[in-house]
């Protein structure tokens, strides 16, 4: 980026924790956040140090960071600790029989309602971590897991973390080409699998597709597969084993592995713009403090809590937001299999209140397609226990913002708007509950131990109401610690841009408003430049999102003879809303009225549905494509539906 990013945006709406709210809470005072977040950056090696005596540790560490030899971050060294040990034994004694997971599966029928205490869960890790080894698994290798969202994806990753053995998750929604790469990449000897997932009333058919997939991976030995939707299957003699069977008679005593605080605990991968798939490693002391804290502090857990994330487990949000954070702080988690509408748009809702969730954490995707869906489906239902709310995965558009705080919390609940990235490991900007007051689409502040800046193209801090590149500056116990296999990569796509000042590049532009709050402003390659102004997608995509008529946005630059780059917006329109020329005319003036004439879009298409990631996120790179009228090249494999891309082309002729 050759110049920094004009900031437009323009929202003044402050909403304070109530005072009973705060009164209950964990944190309570600005003056708090300030103190630990300057003790956090100021002196980090006793910060953490005191932050990790609140995980269980066989031996304690010799020291708390090293940084000798950056990139390469170690915490922790000389420590021995096990995650499984943290999210399972040591809670025992005083909580066995708490339930850890209130399972749900999408059919919803009786077996598909299961409770899991503490006691059941370590004894179902303990089995299947002895299967794992009788399996030939051991410390160091490599174990691929493409499930379902069922409690056996957590008991497997809690197996695998028990006796060393690193887990690579595979979201249930990518293809066979996608899990050749991955299990090759990371050279997986197991695979564990299910015969199906139910996905919307249908049954994804994952045996079938990891059949395919082996063909072309020669590291795989072993494949376990769990019964879940009950269709036929092959299993081939010697290498495929049903679950029930590898576990029957298997012993559930299975001491935890005393690991090196910087053991690998997990790979996942993600995908760059361009090129192969990047797998993050995350290493096991570090990544699990930085899971239990935030996930305790940034949610307000408390015991009595029900907390629901939404995030399917192969996201990393799923990783530390459904597994490792919660389970770490002994918390009761709601896992839900299925989709947000099935069998009625108001599925989740009906799970809230059914279970009386308390926390509820989900993607400004989800919130999108909720309002789309209208606000009689939430109404239906008692969502009076809903305490704290939360948002990830993508900027929060302001009025998407509005609704999630009107509708499902009732105008009582804080919402934190959380900003990370699977390299991140666990929430590097957000609010606190019980402090923070919060702008609508605004981040707000950094987590303890985040040296979070706005900075220009030479790594100087810009000041508030410039927009630039959002760095780290310190590393935290969390972060990456390399791409699996390649350290190479690794200095190139985060930290070579800055490297003389050693910060990290998280790859999303920032700017910092009058109050100094942090708002993401989208991922730097989709910034716009209009006649020479650097424009962020996430604000036009919000004053967009702020009409009646309009329920999602994407916006992105197509070449413009005269501005350099136009503006093209894709909308996708609510409930009555007519798709009418009129219509394109008001979109514009709206966004010339509310953020100025710069902004205007030159193009605007209707669209009845926008290409996006499995994850949900806006894949704008496709539409500069199709707003230039060029072909798409680089990796699909992550788009999550096809025809998507085919139908705005059509639209075009
Ligand atoms: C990218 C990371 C981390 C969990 C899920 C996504 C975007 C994430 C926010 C937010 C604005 C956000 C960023 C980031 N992002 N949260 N609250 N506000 N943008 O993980 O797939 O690694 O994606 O998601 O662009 O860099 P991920």
């Amino acid at each position: 980026m050759s110049k920094n990013i004009d900031s437009v945006l323009n929202e003044n709406r402050v909403f304070p924790p109530s005072e009973a709210f705060t009164a209950r809470a964990a944190l309570r005072t600005p003056e708090e956040y300030a103190r630990l977040h300057r003790w956090s950056v100021e002196q980090p090696e006793a910060f953490w140090a005191e932050q990790a005596e609140g995980l269980d540790w066989f031996r304690k560490w010799d020291r708390v960071r090293n940084w000798d030899n950056p990139p390469f971050a170690k915490w922790f060294e000389g420590g021995r600790i096990n995650a499984a040990f943290n999210c399972l034994d040591r809670h025992l004694a005083e909580r066995g029989d708490k339930v850890a997971i209130q399972w749900e599966g999408e059919p919803g029928t009786a077996e598909d309602r299961r409770a899991l205490t503490y006691r059941d869960l370590h004894r179902e890790v303990c089995v299947f971590a002895n299967v794992l080894k009788a399996r030939g698994v051991g410390k160091g290798d490599t174990v691929a897991i493409y499930m379902p969202l069922v409690p056996e994806l957590a008991i497997a990753m809690l197996a695998c973390a028990r006796i060393g053995a690193v887990h690579s998750i595979i979201f249930g929604g990518f293809s066979a080409p996608a899990l050749v790469d991955r299990i090759t990449d990371a050279s997986s000897k197991v695979v564990v699998t299910a015969d199906g997932g139910w996905r919307r009333g249908q049954v994804v058919p994952l045996k079938h597709i990891v059949d395919d997939a082996l063909k072309n991976t020669p590291t795989v030995t072993s494949c376990i597969v769990l019964k879940r939707t009950g269709q036929a299957v092959e299993m081939v003699p010697g290498r495929d084993v049903w679950w029930d069977a590898a576990t029957a008679g298997v012993s559930s005593e299975c001491p935890a592995e005393e690991l090196d605080a910087e053991h690998p605990l997990f790979i996942l991968y993600t995908s760059g713009s361009t090129g192969k798939p990047k797998g993050i490693l995350h290493t096991t002391g570090g990544y699990l403090l930085g899971a239990q804290l935030t996930t305790r502090y940034v949610f307000d857990l408390r015991h009595e809590d029900v907390y629901w994330c939404t995030a399917d487990i192969g996201w990393v949000t799923g990783h530390s937001y459904v597994v490792y954070g919660p389970l770490a702080n002994g918390a009761t988690v709601l896992m839900y299999e299925g989709a947000p509408n099935y069998p009625g748009p108001d599925r989740f809702w009906e799970i809230v209140a059914r279970y009386k969730v308390s926390i509820f954490y989900t993607a400004p995707t989800a919130i999108r397609a909720f309002i789309k869906w209208g606000d009689a489906e939430p109404a239906k239902h008692d969502l009076s226990s809903l305490r704290v709310l939360g948002s990830v995965g993508e900027p929060i558009n302001p009025e998407a913002w509005m609704w999630y705080h009107r509708v499902i919390g009732g105008e009582r609940c804080p919402i934190v708007d959380t900003w990370w990235q699977t390299e991140t490991g666990s929430i590097a900007i957000t609010p606190l509950p019980g402090i923070t007051p919060t702008k609508p689409g605004s981040a707000t502040f950094p987590f303890f131990g985040i040296d979070a800046a706005v900075v220009d193209d030479k790594g100087n801090e810009l000041p508030n109401g410039q927009g630039g590149f959002l760095v780290i500056r310190q590393p935290w116990p969390s972060m990456l610690r390399t791409l699996w296999g390649d350290d190479e990569r690794f200095r190139d796509v985060y930290w070579k841009r800055f490297a003389e000042q050693g910060y990290y590049l998280a790859g999303d532009g920032a700017v910092r408003d009058q109050d100094g709050y942090f708002w993401i402003l989208g991922r730097i390659d989709d910034v716009l430049n209009v006649s020479g102004h650097r424009l962020s997608t996430m604000e036009v995509e919000s004053a967009l999102v702020g009409h009646d008529a309009v329920v999602e946005a994407a916006v992105v630059g197509f070449n413009h003879e005269i501005k350099g780059e136009g503006v093209a917006a894709f909308v996708t329109l609510g409930v009555g809303a007519v798709k009418t020329d009129a219509l394109k005319d008001l979109l514009k003036r709206h966004v010339r009225d509310t953020i100025g004439a710069i902004a205007a879009p030159d193009q605007i298409h209707f669209t009845d549905s926008l290409p996006k990631t499995r994850s949900g996120k806006i894949m704008r790179r496709l539409l500069r494509d199709v707003a230039n009228g060029v072909e798409s090249k680089g990796d699909m494999s992550t788009l999550e539906d096809l025809n998507i891309l085919a139908k705005l082309r059509e639209e075009e002729d």
